[in-house]
């Protein structure tokens, strides 16, 4: 049984990922930011292996507290999931400057701080792993117009991971970004390409084989190499 750590569990493909999480009877710390978390029909084993954690990514005194929160408590997988699309307006021509920044906050910034505090419960495990939902929408060999905040962040996540890959290398700590697929969701809207339930299933397979030797590459939800 792995134990895996999920932002933005309360719905979209954080949601998906705590079920299917769940069927694969692995134990799961998931993250809401609402008043209560969704409310699932689980049965009492999966219940036991299910545990919310209120917590707003970009909040410091919500990641100041996790670390007493989940004290000695191993965390083999954190899946950085928790992301905004930004402001209505993005372009080169009209942009929401204060949107743009918080679009930072939560997709590159809130990543890092969230990983920074659980640096010690990943140390705790055998084998640790940091899969951060990016988007091919911040690869920078993909040439489209607009969306600028969104895209900026997660181009800019994408590097931070990269770093993120080599200073941990000595802590054999796996970090890898992944491209999520175009996903019906809230962010992705009806008409895109997979559901949540195909996103999620492969960005498990993808972070349960994931090996030092892969650290610092950036995937498909397909478990395909991504051009940066
Ligand atoms: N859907 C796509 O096609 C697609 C494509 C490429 C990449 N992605 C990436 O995939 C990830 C998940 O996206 P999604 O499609 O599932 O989006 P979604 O349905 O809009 O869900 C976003 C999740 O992030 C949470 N969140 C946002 N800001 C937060 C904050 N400050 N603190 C904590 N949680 C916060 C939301 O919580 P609340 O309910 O409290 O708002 C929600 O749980 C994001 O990183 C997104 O950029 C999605």
């Amino acid at each position: 049984m792995q134990t895996l750590f999920i932002t933005g569990g309360n719905r979209g493909i954080g949601l998906e990922l705590v079920k299917q999480s769940l069927k694969n009877k692995d134990a799961i710390l998931a993250t809401y930011r609402g008043d209560t978390p969704p409310e699932l029909p689980l049965t009492q084993d999966e219940k036991n292996r299910l545990t919310w954690l209120r917590l707003d990514v970009t909040n410091a005194t919500d990641l100041a507290r996790l670390p007493d929160v989940l004290a000695n408590q191993h965390i083999d997988i954190l899946i950085n999931n928790a992301g905004v699309i930004g402001p209505d307006r993005q372009s080169y021509n009209d942009m929401d400057t204060q949107g743009w920044l918080h679009t930072f906050e939560v997709n590159t910034i809130a990543p890092l701080m969230v990983t920074n505090a659980l640096l010690k419960n990943l140390s705790l495990s055998s084998s640790p792993r940091v899969v951060t939902v990016s988007s091919q929408m911040g690869a920078l060999h993909r040439e489209s117009t607009g969306m600028i905040a969104y895209r900026s962040s997660k181009a800019a996540i994408n590097k931070v991971m990269q770093v993120l890959s080599l200073e941990l290398k000595a802590q054999k700590i796996v970090v890898c970004p992944v491209h999520p697929g175009w996903v019906q969701t809230d962010m992705g809207g009806s008409e895109a390409d997979i559901t949540a339930e195909q996103s999620a299933s492969g960005i498990l397979l993808l972070a349960h084989r994931l090996t030092m030797q892969d650290s610092g590459k950036f995937f498909t939800w397909e478990g395909k190499e991504h051009v940066w």
